[in-house]
């Protein structure tokens, strides 16, 4: 019987069954399809100015590239096309003519060119590959790297060349030996707009202001000793969690552990960003819809970002609009924290944040007066390191907590071994300590395997080459955007033995951890870009998890068998599943064990 992971391949492998013969285009044959994506572009859409400078960087430089090595019978290549052109409602029949008679053109110049590229599959006029893309790009990455580049593959993703990396050599490559060329992140209009004008520290260019902003952030909400200090608060809130589950066996129903950890986390971050939670009342409501709107315009295709020719399609189905007015939205909501924020510290300038603790937006704002790091921070840096925070910090962790629990309970035997090692530790007690938590091994084995088959961000945040460079041999051109897929990396059979099982073990006879990795496990990134979170994020993920595993005997819902759970995924500002995964908690009391 085939994994999910299988089936998933062999649906999308079904999906492409029109291109499956397509040929492997290899060396500069690629170029000639940029020249075609460019010339195309041209002939139907009339006009290049919008061309972002980005793609006509990249597109110019390697102009004079020729095709070669063609391995295909065209009558293959026209079958594939027609199956392509079928299942694309955008192929007009004059964009399809124009592209036939770029491809006849294409047929007719073998050349020889002086760069090398990675792999890539064929790519057609304008949408380049992305009608080899699925909802879930991750599995789309992966199952094209699988037939065209395992490690480095060169895609077009509408007219932007865009290198993806599937392997840990080559994520090593990117991260470690040519980290400094790629730590840049894509300059789109979608991040200018929702992110301050990149003042947010994820998708600021490479450069001091990035520097100086994500030590601010470090050192306000990060460090180690400012983790400890919010220990007061999230343990207020995990004891609400542990209430509600309680509540729901009480009631005889079975507790929604999605909606729960992803409550969680939402109050935690609040707590300890803004000073508050925003779940109650109006302002509540409010909030719930603009992360909503957010999470949705963060998933929507931006043709200006991809195929800029095609920008007016974003303004006529009202997603540039959206666009502004949900960042507009989300500013007015920060302003609002921010201004309440500075009224608490004016009437009492002597509070010292919540519970004695300084909380995030406090901190910010004394940077603020005191002028610390010798950088402007202006409202807008305020409202971008406050939205950082909470966007980077909450649903990654509540995907962490959903994905654990699941893979416990459709694995009672590791369900058990962890549970056990938990309240071994404790004996009895009712707090959890972190030094009680360093001495479970194999509940931190559990989060790594956990991360490794469901990762919260699958595809790290996009870098872009700063500049041209070899990369395993291939030239990288300036400009290109870098797609790390660490969800194929964590299941590489290469690397992972029985890659596919569920296997914390593994993590207990190896050294491999977050931080001691040699680019095979990649939950947090890795080089300059990485996260700077995974302290804070593990503190929750740690506790909570050693909470419910030590509070409650958990089993799936009355009659639901393991391979009844539903295990498909949904992406949004990170990797969930995309059916909330209920569990039976039975209370355990603490003298019984
Ligand atoms: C389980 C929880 C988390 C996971 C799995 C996670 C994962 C990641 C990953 C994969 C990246 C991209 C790294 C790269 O490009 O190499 C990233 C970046 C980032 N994360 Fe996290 N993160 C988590 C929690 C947090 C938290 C709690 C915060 C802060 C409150 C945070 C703040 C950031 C920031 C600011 C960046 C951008 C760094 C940069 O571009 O320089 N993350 N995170």
């Amino acid at each position: 019987m085939k994994s999910k992971l299988e089936k998933k391949d062999s649906d999308e492998d079904d999906l492409d069954e029109g291109v499956r013969n397509k040929p492997k285009i290899q060396g500069e044959e690629r170029h000639r399809w940029a020249q075609i994506v460019h010339q195309s572009s041209e002939a139907i859409v009339g006009s290049a100015k919008d061309i972002s400078a980005n793609y006509f960087t990249v597109e110019s430089k390697w102009r004079r590239c020729k095709p070669e090595n063609i391995e295909i019978s065209r009558n293959k290549k026209a079958v594939a096309g027609w199956r392509m052109i079928e299942q694309l409602p955008i192929y007009t029949s004059p964009l399809f003519f124009g592209a036939a008679f770029l491809l006849f053109r294409w047929y007719k110049s073998p050349s020889a060119c002086s760069k090398k590229l990675p792999p890539s599959p064929p790519w057609l006029p304008v949408i380049g590959n992305l009608y080899q893309l699925g909802a879930l790009v991750h599995h789309s990455f992966l199952s094209l790297s699988r037939r065209y580049g395992d490690s480095l593959m060169l895609l077009y993703i509408g007219s932007v060349p865009s290198l993806v990396v599937s392997s840990t050599e080559a994520a090593h490559e990117i991260m470690k030996t040519h980290d400094i060329a790629f730590a840049s992140r894509p300059n789109t209009r979608m991040f200018r707009t929702i992110s301050y004008n990149l003042k947010e520290i994820t998708v600021a260019p490479y450069g001091e202001y990035w520097r100086q902003a994500k030590s601010i952030l470090t050192l306000q909400l990060l460090s180690n000793k400012k983790v400890q200090s919010f220990n007061g608060l999230r343990e207020k809130v995990i004891a609400d969690c542990v209430d509600k589950i309680t509540q729901c066996y009480l009631s005889n129903n079975p507790a929604d552990l999605s909606d729960l950890f992803s409550s969680l986390t939402n109050d935690v971050t609040c707590m300890v960003t803004f000073g508050r939670t925003y779940n109650e009342g109006e302002i509540g409501k409010k909030f719930k819809k603009i992360l909503q709107e957010f999470s949705e315009v963060l998933g929507s295709f931006y043709f200006e970002d991809s195929i800029p020719q095609l920008a007016v399609v974003d303004r006529l189905r009202g997603l540039t609009a959206k666009v502004d007015r949900v960042a507009a939205d989300f500013d007015e909501f920060l302003q609002g924290v921010v201004d309440e924020t500075i009224t608490k510290l004016s009437n009492n300038p002597d509070r010292i944040g919540e519970d004695g603790v300084e909380t995030f937006i406090e901190g910010l704002l004394k940077v603020q007066k005191e002028d610390i790091n010798g950088i402007t921070i202006d409202a807008d840096v305020i409202k971008a390191l406050l939205l950082d925070a909470y966007v980077a910090g909450t649903d990654t962790s509540s995907s962490v907590l959903e994905w654990a629990m699941t893979e416990l309970l459709l694995h009672p035997d590791t369900l058990k071994k962890v549970q056990d090692e938990v309240r071994m530790v404790l004996k009895g007690k009712k707090d959890i300590s972190d030094e009680d938590l360093d001495q479970m091994r194999y509940l931190k084995a559990v989060i790594m395997e956990t991360t490794r088959l469901h990762p919260p961000l699958p595809i790290l945040p996009p870098r872009v080459a700063r500049h041209d460079v070899k990369v395993m041999g291939y030239d990288i051109a300036e400009g290109t955007r870098v797609y790390v897929n660490v969800y194929a990396i964590m299941r590489d059979p290469k690397v992972w033995e029985n890659a596919e099982t569920f296997l914390p073990e593994r993590f207990l006879e190896s050294s491999i951890d977050f931080v001691r990795h040699n680019y095979e496990l990649l939950t947090f990134g890795a080089g300059r870009r990485s996260c700077p979170g995974r302290v804070f994020a593990m503190a929750i993920n740690e506790k909570v998890l050693a909470t419910v595993l030590s509070k409650f005997d958990w089993s799936l819902p009355q009659g639901v068998m393991p391979k009844d759970v539903n295990m498909d995924e949904t992406v949004g500002l990170a990797n969930h599943r995309m059916v909330p995964i209920l569990a039976h908690g039975k209370p355990v009391s603490i003298v019984n064990y």
